[in-house]
């Protein structure tokens, strides 16, 4: 039997003016010195305007709703039509105007709704774990590049380095004689053949090699700029080439002699490759057939090209700003936390020129990080992609340690320093620093989340308190989230939002739609910072994964008024070193795709700041389906959208009616279109042999209009874009 699925549009407007909310509850232990008051919060949009609409929340009485249009009635049908209403607002100037008067805009979940509402839901998420950004987004190519992985301590391991000849040409070893002060490491290399003489080196020489992450991608035509440190007391006679694994394929190669006195301190030697051939398989030689002694440090090797020419590999950083990545949460996850505090990531230790940079071995994930995408390039990054950056701080706490709240405080200043960083002038201490690295102008930094996953710690709530109340005594418009789920009961600390982590099984992530429908909509909104289908279902990235994220997701989007942000995670994962499944980008060196999850973000990509219109389905046995509706401009045409996306989660091929009511103009079948991501198999995943295996088909939609008959596909998610006239559309708001 068909679903009968009715839908209302109403284009909705913007009230001229909005309150804030304040997102901070009132529990005696949570306020701060010198408490001015209510703490307010924008949450609003990237650009920081202020909330445009207190929403007439659920429990407004039904009279109430129904005194603003007397002709509603509650829908018996809640639980299976889909309805966007706002257009009798427009229609009926009276209503216009007290509806511009008292900002009022309900979502009622009681069987009837009034008007639209601004969708504020943002996504994105970068988190350092896989390998996502050492050896992944950030294009260095040498790992270890300051020999600091194998630890202070010398000799030490210089992994992933080896060496090029066998002992009775060459000894490799680590010593502590480096020009960087902050990473006194490093190479050592001992040559004992020479070009004639006793001992003579090989044809093609000796030395040291470094295999990057997984093989080195080097392409033909492409140039790189290769630095390194050198020092010596002899004169030397350097090779540095880009060859294949095995050393045989010279892809491209330079010779560098340098007298005693150029290099009897320690000297930058830079040099522009430009490869002849291609290979994902490459690795840097630093080679010679001259005896003596050479120290190396501090080596680069870099594509010129890269995304903004900030130092992010081109195909990654794209397959991210494809999806219009509202703000970027970083750097983690558990990497913030570290297993241990020692271990934790310090924003300050990865400032600054990359070769002072320390370098630290995450114990989490179990892998060192040459922290070349520092703090810095971190808020570059967002802002390349035009997101926000969201700031995950240390608050002294890791897996296995704790900072007493009783000694935050270094800690504390710690974080007012890193946002002086991001923020201060240039004039400031620690501006002057971020304009030192070329950006005198401040990031937008206005997030900051006081830990990852630590609110059950024992000191968490000491010591959030403390943050919270530094940052906002300092920088009262940043926004704070807190660790500490307020989606089922009142947070007793004050935050303008809070977490939401949820990693299960797919039918548990769907079913999770409704999640946030009872929600208070007075407290800190919503945070979902990091959600995925995990599991047996999920394997390395499945389509029943995805739809279940995509049910989830129009849960969010309907909730949008409380639910601001959402990211999907883990973003990235390097093939060759999966901490964690699945992941929504897969990489290894030359290769990348994205899982169904990814391609199911794409859906919601236009979400942000559009107007999302109140939808129900009528059907029976429709639980396993999932609607929302929005209507959006878009920059390329200017055009208007209807976007209506259905997930179906069920076996069943479902035969749908839509039927739009309050539409003020014509859709045009011409530029409407319908987006499915389905697959054969449920399981059913992209690989590096299939990328695009579960890939969202864009067709046209001939039969676009107000009343369709659509075929939803069993186990789907399909997106009807309609392509709305224009001018009539506006004219009648
Ligand atoms: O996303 C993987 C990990 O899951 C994150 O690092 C952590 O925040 C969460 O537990």
């Amino acid at each position: 039997m068909p679903i009968v699925a009715s839908i209302r549009l109403i284009p909705s407007r913007r009230p001229r003016s909005g309150r804030s909310e304040d997102g901070a509850s009132r529990h005696p232990s949570s306020s701060c010195p010198n408490d001015p008051g209510m703490i307010s919060t924008d949450i609003s949009s990237s650009n920081h305007r202020p909330h445009p609409l207190p929403y007439l929340n659920r429990r407004t009485p039904p009279s109430i709703a129904r005194a603003l249009d007397p002709t509603i009635t509650p829908n018996p049908l809640i639980s299976s039509s889909i309805d966007f209403f706002p257009a009798f607002l427009i229609r009926n100037r009276s209503w216009v105007k007290r509806y511009r008067t008292l900002c009022l805009v309900s979502f009622l979940r009681n069987g009837f709704q009034l008007a639209a509402k601004i969708c504020k839901l943002l996504f994105s998420h970068f988190k350092e774990i896989n390998h996502a950004g050492a050896g992944g987004l950030w294009a260095e190519l040498v790992s270890n590049r300051g020999f600091e992985a194998g630890g202070p301590n010398t000799p030490s391991n210089i992994n992933p380095w080896s060496i090029i000849g066998n002992e009775s040409f060459i000894s490799v070893s680590t010593d502590r004689t480096s020009c960087f002060e902050r990473n006194k490491v490093a190479l050592r290399m001992e040559v004992f053949c020479d070009s004639k003489g006793s001992i003579v080196c090989p044809p093609n020489g000796v030395g040291i090699y470094n295999p990057g992450y997984w093989g080195m991608n080097i392409e033909q035509g492409k140039t790189y700029k290769v630095i390194l440190h050198v020092r010596s007391s002899e004169s030397v006679n350097i090779s540095v080439s880009l060859t294949s694994s095995d050393g045989l394929q010279k892809l491209a190669s330079t010779n560098r002699i340098a007298a005693a006195s150029d290099v009897s301190n320690w000297t930058k030697m830079e040099f522009l490759l430009q490869s002849e051939g291609t290979n994902s398989n490459s690795r840097l030689q630093l080679t010679t057939n001259k005896k003596g002694v050479i120290w190396f440090d501090q080596v680069s090797v870099m594509p010129l090209d890269t995304y903004k020419g900030h130092g992010f590999r081109k195909e990654l950083a794209s397959m991210l700003e494809d999806l219009k990545p509202r703000y970027m949460r970083f750097p983690g996850g558990c990497f913030v936390e570290g297993e241990w505090l020692r271990n934790a990531f310090r924003w300050r230790a990865t400032i600054g020129s990359w070769e002072e940079r320390p370098g630290h071995f995450g114990d989490v994930w179990m892998y060192w990080t040459d922290d070349g995408l520092g703090y810095f390039e971190f808020l570059q990054l967002a802002e390349d992609l035009g997101a926000f950056p969201i700031w995950v701080i240390n608050n002294g706490i890791s897996h296995n340690d704790e900072v007493d709240t009783t000694d935050i405080s270094p800690f504390v200043q710690e974080i007012l320093n890193g946002i002086e960083f991001a923020r201060g002038s240039p004039n400031s201490t620690w501006g002057s620093a971020r304009a030192a690295m070329g950006h005198p102008e401040p990031f937008q930094l206005n997030y900051v989340a006081i830990g990852n996953e630590d609110c059950g710690k024992k000191f968490y709530q000491g010591n959030y308190l403390k943050f919270y109340c530094a940052i906002k005594a300092t920088y009262p418009d940043i926004n704070i989230i807190s660790n500490c789920d307020g989606s089922s009961r009142q947070l007793d600390h004050r935050a303008d939002l809070y977490d939401f982590h949820i990693y299960t099984s797919a039918r548990n992530l769907f079913s999770m739609n409704t999640q946030f429908d009872h929600t208070s909509r007075t407290g800190p909104k919503v945070f979902v910072s990091e959600y995925a289908v995990t599991g047996s279902d999920a394997g390395t990235g499945s389509l029943l994964a995805a739809l279940a994220e995509a049910g989830f997701l129009i849960g969010l989007e309907r909730n949008s008024d409380v639910v601001q942000m959402a990211s999907y995670a883990p973003l990235f994962v390097n093939a060759n070193d999966r901490r964690w499944n699945p992941d929504a980008i897969v990489f290894n060196s030359w290769q990348q795709y994205g899982t169904p999850s990814y391609w199911v973000q794409h859906f919601f990509k236009e979400s942000s700041g559009a107007t999302l219109h109140p939808t129900t389905i009528q059907a029976n046995a429709s639980n396993s389906l999932v609607a929302s509706a929005i209507t959006w401009q878009s920059s390329v045409d200017n055009s208007e959208y209807l976007k209506i996306k259905i997930v179906n989660f069920g076996n069943d091929i479902v035969n749908l009616k839509i039927s739009v009511a309050g539409l003020q103009n014509a859709v045009n079948s011409v530029g409407s279109t319908k987006t499915v991501l389905t697959s054969s198999n449920l399981m059913d995943e992209n690989s590096f042999e299939e990328p695009n295996k579960v890939m969202p088909v864009q067709t046209s939609l001939p039969n676009a209009g107000a009343q369709m008959d659509v075929v939803i596909s069993p186990y789907s998610v399909t997106s009807f874009d309609l392509s709305l006239a224009q001018e009539e559309y506006r004219s009648a708001i």
